[in-house]
């Protein structure tokens, strides 16, 4: 069987992150009458197992991968950096040969993107990005999913981000080059994303702004979206957080946007700092939805991963 890695979004390309959304919402609309433990139908990845290795905590991306197995019939393995040999200086080109000869495929969220590389140098199966201090590709399928699920279409989507230029939004910004919509970038100066990402997203044809004013950012937005100001693995300094805090989305800012903009976050959120509780239990926020999909992303992924989709 072929298979493919899933470091970033152009791994798969346009034509590919299309089939994924389309497949995930194929298969969450026939998922309702069945239990979540129950695989669905066609279980195409039955007899198949995944290693998911994990050198930062997760929550989200650790459950939906191991429900999304289960639920395309395969099985899944859980190794985090304290309790395996990684933690002890094993090296990422063993592990990957080891994992190789015993698993089917390896998802890995750790701090350095190199090491996803190099995972997947010595793989002998797919390798998919958990997320990296660089990038969180799954996350953003699943989060263009949940704005399709709410109406919007992407090409010409005007996507508004606020707070710090992190790995979310370098996806987000791979997507936009990818998928066409534009995106307006509200940081503190300092902040700002990886001009690697600004240029791939301006290549393939969107319209990238990067501005330090929050308000000008959400003027007719389509959808907001913002992250904690502090990744994992990154210091937490009072001047960053005093940096950020006139980016925070809450309801001046949402108003600025259009009357039926979404407001998403990859969660876990820090309510008061990067979004205000009223933005965040409002009618516009969409974010458990966008946390589900990461179920029906990742089913996706996995099925693009192992050569069956797209
Ligand atoms: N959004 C996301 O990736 O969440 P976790 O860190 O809980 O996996
Ligand atoms: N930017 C965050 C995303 C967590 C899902 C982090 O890297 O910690």
């Amino acid at each position: 069987m072929t298979y493919q890695h899933f470091l970033d979004l152009s791994d798969a390309g346009a034509n590919a992150i299309a089939a994924m959304i389309n497949d995930a919402i194929d298969r969450k609309a026939v998922r309702a009458r069945w239990g979540k433990g129950q695989p669905d139908g066609d279980a195409p990845l039955a007899g198949k197992v995944i290693a998911l290795v994990f050198e930062k905590n997760s929550t989200r991306t650790r459950v939906s991968f191991d429900i999304a197995m289960r639920q395309l019939g395969g099985t899944v393995l859980f190794l985090d950096s304290s309790s395996s040999q990684l933690g002890r200086g094993e090296t990422i080109a063993d592990t990957a040969r080891v994992l190789s000869r015993m698993v089917d495929a390896i998802m890995l969220r750790t701090d350095d993107h190199a090491k996803i590389e190099e995972m997947a140098r010595h793989a002998s199966v797919p390798v998919i990005n958990g997320l990296t201090d660089r990038s969180h590709p799954c996350q953003i399928v699943a989060d263009l999913l949940t704005v399709i699920e709410h109406g919007k279409a992407l090409p010409g989507l005007e996507l508004a981000w606020f707070g710090d230029g992190n790995n979310v939004l370098h996806s987000i910004l791979e997507a936009a080059g990818l998928m066409k919509f534009n995106v307006r970038v509200a940081t503190p100066a300092g902040f700002e994303p990886d001009s690697e990402f600004v240029e791939m997203a301006r290549a393939g044809g969107a319209t990238v702004t990067l501005t330090s004013d929050a308000s000008e950012a959400a003027r007719g937005a389509d959808v907001l979206v913002t992250d904690t100001w502090i990744s994992m693995g990154q210091a937490d300094a009072a001047e960053k957080r005093s940096a950020m805090e006139p980016f925070q989305v809450n309801s001046t800012l949402m108003v600025e946007a259009k009357s039926d903009a979404i407001f998403l976050h990859c969660l876990p959120a820090h309510v008061g700092e990067e979004v205000s509780e009223d933005v965040f239990e409002g009618s516009q926020s969409v974010v458990f939805d966008e946390a589900e999909n990461r179920i029906h992303a990742q089913k996706s992924v996995l099925l693009w991963s192992f050569g069956l989709l797209g």
